[in-house]
């Protein structure tokens, strides 16, 4: 194998750049990861492999995740995605690709709380304020989502079974929530339930109004968010949901490639500017242990298992 791991070295990645495909709009939580570990992968792999980020919108990731399933095996055609991986097989009856046979799993990369936010219009000013506008507003609302089996739909979906309001909200989908955003900031649409990464900035600059987060704890660490509540402490009892992301490869991919693609993911996600700018927005990069193949499809394995009957619970909220 070692042999065979410094031969790959020679020719693997070569000139054609590594590309990782983002289910998701450009802009969106997903696509940030994607950018900033692309820059740091590159330096880990010590400035010869050139990346590119394509980003393959629609069906809330499972269109982005099909394409890499059924990607040349060569290490050259990553996907890079998150909890939707685990919350597709709940959603969709016919998925075009298997989660746990059609990929190799290169690691986990970081988690990433949600926070509940709306327009900046919506006449509630804190959470309780917005249940109950959300109850004397039954059927005229709507909720953002990045499409099912994306995490603001899976957190969506959580949340309007938790207080039993779908008959509140009309669901919109977006290619990514990146434009439902825009939607949010432009006063198209109510409220949304949309990762740090991507509401820390527009909450910073009072874009949009926030209202919890959906951690089991208080974000206490963060200095923007730890002073909202937590779902649990607004009487929804249990409510726990952190975004998780993860690195993959279409099955087949040579084990000499995936374990070149591992060793510099870890030197990655030691980077301090790498991880300056994940803490800057709210995420937690993962540690050592969970950057290895087997704890990672372990992983989804464990959160699909989980998620299933988190999803037929509330799952006649799915649109
Ligand atoms: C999601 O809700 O799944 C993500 O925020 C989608 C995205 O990265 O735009």
């Amino acid at each position: 194998a070692a042999t065979a791991f410094f031969a790959n070295a020679q020719t693997f990645p070569g000139p054609k750049p590594i590309t990782f495909v983002v289910p998701f709009a450009a802009g969106g939580p997903t696509d940030r990861v994607a950018r900033d570990l692309a820059e740091a992968m590159r330096k880990s792999m010590g400035g010869g492999a050139n990346f590119v980020v394509e980003n393959v919108n629609g069906a809330g990731g499972t269109i982005g995740a099909a394409k890499v399933a059924k990607a040349n095996p060569d290490g050259h055609t990553l996907l890079l995605h998150h909890i939707g991986m685990a919350a597709a097989p709940g959603l969709y009856r016919k998925l075009p690709y298997k989660p746990l046979d059609d990929f190799e799993f290169l690691g986990m990369i970081n988690e990433v709380p949600m926070t509940i936010i709306g327009k900046p219009q919506l006449a509630a000013n804190n959470y309780r304020d917005l249940e109950n506008y959300i109850r004397t507003n039954s059927g005229k609302l709507n909720i953002a989502h990045a499409g099912l089996g994306s995490a603001s739909h899976l957190c969506g979906l959580m949340w309007q079974a938790a207080i039993n309001a779908k008959e509140a909200m009309t669901t919109i989908p977006f290619g990514g929530t990146a434009p439902a955003m825009n939607a949010l900031v432009g006063g198209q649409v109510d409220m949304m339930c949309d990762q740090t990464t991507n509401t820390t900035g527009q909450i910073e600059a009072g874009r949009v109004k926030a209202y919890a987060v959906t951690t089991s704890r208080p974000l206490s660490g963060n200095k923007l968010l730890k002073d909202y509540p937590t779902l649990q402490e607004m009487g929804l009892k249990g409510f726990n949901l952190t975004i998780w992301h993860g690195l993959y490869a279409p099955k087949g991919t040579p084990p000499a490639v995936m374990a070149q693609l591992n060793a510099a993911l870890k030197i990655a996600l030691k980077d301090p500017d790498f991880i300056k700018k994940e803490e800057g927005l709210g995420a937690v990069v993962v540690t050592d242990n969970r950057v290895e193949p087997a704890a990672h499809k372990a992983f989804v394995a464990a959160e699909i298992n989980k998620l299933k009957p988190v999803i037929d619970a509330a799952g006649k909220y799915a649109d």
